[in-house]
């Protein structure tokens, strides 16, 4: 294992042995909590999440994860209850909950950079658990271990990433690591909701979904984020799901093995139908069974960096 690593803030920096490093960890995390339901490796720690947004996934892989390996954890949702509505700042907030004597913070945030100012001021590891549309590092690191499962390696795969790009700190994640790893990645969705330049991160850019799936071993559906638009940038959520939605009628050319990933939450009907998600092809809940064990070696290897 790497043991240099102090925080895990975004995959962007992270070269591709610190990427392996983390995938081997999470791997070898699945395969001892399948063999032993708890472990001790973080027994006496404490870590402590700081959430901003809303999350069933993250938050609830990451509580499974720290309490699997032996760890207390304690969640603060920063809503009416906490003290952020007196008017609290992040750091003041952060630096109280570090006066506590946690070993970790993990941080949801929806502003980008949210981590990065964190990780300036405290002294214990910082996770980012997704910000703003920047990144959402742990997310990227189980959908890569879900698609190594499948197919062995992600080199020289073609991965195609549907949807809101443009708002979506997932599709940004995917896009560092799976380039990185020496995946080919293609982005897809209405002009509206791709950023201009996409081409300067080493993606290939499509409007047509037909033609962007066609080839791809991995289509990767993302939801449209209406709570980070200002303005309405599709005409209405029929009309995307007929020309960007993943049916029946847009799987038809998909190749034989290729694979169907969604990160959650998904809207049924608007990126997706229900007969996909639920279909043969999909390995939507696989990413969230591997979340826990992903979670779990991202836990340990900032350990192992503390020592
Ligand atoms: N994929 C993901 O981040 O889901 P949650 O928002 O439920 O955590």
């Amino acid at each position: 294992m790497n043991s240099a690593i102090q925080h895990l803030l975004g995959i962007e920096d992270l070269s591709a042995a610190t990427i392996r490093a983390f995938l081997d960890a999470g791997s070898k995390f699945k395969k001892d909590l399948n063999e032993k339901k708890n472990l001790d490796t973080l027994r006496g720690k404490t870590v402590v999440s700081l959430f901003y947004e809303a999350s069933t996934r993250t938050r609830g892989s990451f509580e499974m994860a720290a309490k699997r390996l032996g760890a207390d954890f304690s969640h603060m949702t920063a809503d009416a209850s906490s003290s952020v509505s007196k008017g609290e700042t992040l750091v003041d907030t952060a630096k109280n909950l570090e006066a506590m004597a946690p070993d970790f913070l993990i941080l949801r945030h929806p502003s980008s950079g949210a981590p990065q100012i964190l990780a300036r001021h405290l002294k214990i590891p910082v996770i980012n658990a997704g910000d703003g549309f920047h990144e959402h590092p742990t997310q990227a690191l189980l959908d890569a271990l879900t698609i190594e499962e499948k197919f062995g390696s992600l080199k020289g795969l073609n991965v195609t990433i549907v949807g809101d790009i443009a708002h979506s700190r997932v599709a940004r994640s995917n896009i560092h690591l799976l380039g990185k790893m020496g995946a080919k990645v293609t982005v897809c969705g209405p002009p509206t909701l791709i950023p201009p330049h996409m081409e300067m991160l080493g993606v290939k850019v499509s409007y047509n979904l037909k033609e962007a799936v066609r080839g791809a071993d991995v289509v990767m559906m993302l939801r449209i984020q209406f709570e980070r638009q200002n303005d309405k940038q599709i005409p209405s959520t029929g009309e995307y799901f007929r020309c960007f939605g993943l049916h029946a009628e847009s799987v038809k050319d998909l190749k034989k093995d290729a694979i169907i990933m969604h990160p959650g939450p998904m809207n049924r009907g608007v990126e997706i139908s229900a007969d996909v998600a639920d279909g043969e092809r999909s390995v939507i809940l696989n990413q969230v069974t591997n979340g826990v064990a992903v979670r779990a070696g991202v836990l340990a290897m900032l350990e192992e960096g503390r020592e």
